[in-house]
């Protein structure tokens, strides 16, 4: 039977590509919020004895996780024989530590409530950092997609001579993969974070890079203070404006506005959140990945 890819309110463009590209049908759900805030779910699609996708990208996440996690259960109500989500945002990372005495881990917690709900989760480029790999917190079957083939296509055929730059050392990885897929080179930096808006970037020697065009490429962008930073240093050792690109265009209050003023050349992102910037589609990856964990 064909699957049913449902999306949570916002997701419906990736559902729509989702639900072609598997050969599914797209399904609907009503999501709505009673006049006291709570939330009421309410499947619309036929889902007996069918696999159900559930497309719910994870930004500004205290929204929707209620509501996510009633919808999954309504649609276990619903006869669903298994039940997937597709969160191509993946919130709480970043709290992946005790940062101060009193805290909890939150990506731990977030795990456990989204795995008690979903028999499998395909998510793009979650920030791993002190958590070495998402099935150390997630006991359902995970598939991380990698942005970094669509990224590097997207430099490739819109940048003359890239330099590729990574703000921190966490960003080495996806950095150094996007440049070893065209040929560029790339340097990272090193980042040192004081406090949500508060970030010192050291940029190393780069003045044999002066004829490139620098793309700083990150995964998250909430603050974009590490990208102004970043922005700011490459300004002053004389390279070009720089190209910024994020895998998560999450800009939180003006954070886009405030990075262009930074000096940003061009603020490009993929499409894991909606936002103007999205250039780069990631929904064939994405079902790429959704194809190798539905039963
Ligand atoms: C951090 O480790 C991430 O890779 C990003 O560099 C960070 O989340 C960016 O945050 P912001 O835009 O607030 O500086």
């Amino acid at each position: 039977m064909k699957p049913v890819v449902v999306p949570m309110p916002g997701n419906e463009r990736l559902a729509d590509s989702l639900a072609a590209a598997l050969g599914g049908e797209r399904g609907s759900a009503i999501v709505r919020r009673f006049p006291d805030g709570e939330s009421q779910v309410r499947v619309e699609s036929a889902l007996d004895g069918r696999h159900a996708i559930i497309v719910c990208t994870l930004d500004r996440p205290d929204d929707k996780l209620v509501p996510l996690l009633l919808l999954a259960a309504a649609a276990r109500d619903s006869g669903a024989a298994s039940i997937g989500l597709v969160a191509p945002y993946l919130a709480y990372m970043r709290q992946d530590t005790r940062f101060h005495p009193g805290e909890t881990i939150s990506a731990q917690h977030i795990a456990g409530w989204i795995s008690s709900r979903f028999n499998w989760l395909v998510t793009v480029d979650p920030h791993l950092h002190r958590i070495a790999s998402l099935s150390s917190i997630y006991p359902i079957a995970t598939q991380v997609v990698h942005a970094a083939d669509d990224v590097a296509r997207w430099v490739s055929a819109n940048v003359r001579q890239p330099l590729l730059i990574g703000p921190d050392e966490e960003s080495a990885q996806w950095v150094a993969d996007v440049a070893r897929r065209i040929d560029a080179p790339f340097v990272v930096l090193a980042k040192t974070r004081r406090g949500d808006r508060d970030v010192e970037v050291s940029v190393p020697e780069v003045e044999r890079w002066r004829s490139h065009t620098p793309v700083l490429v990150d995964d998250i962008v909430s603050t974009a203070h590490t990208m102004i930073e970043t922005v700011g240093q490459l300004r002053r050792t004389g390279l070009a404006a720089p190209i910024c690109i994020a895998v998560h265009p999450v800009f939180a209050q003006n954070a886009f506005d405030d990075l262009r003023a930074a000096g940003a050349a061009d603020i490009v992102s993929c499409d894991t959140i909606s936002h103007p910037s999205n250039r780069i589609s990631l929904a064939a990856s994405i079902a790429a990945g959704v194809r190798g964990l539905l039963p």
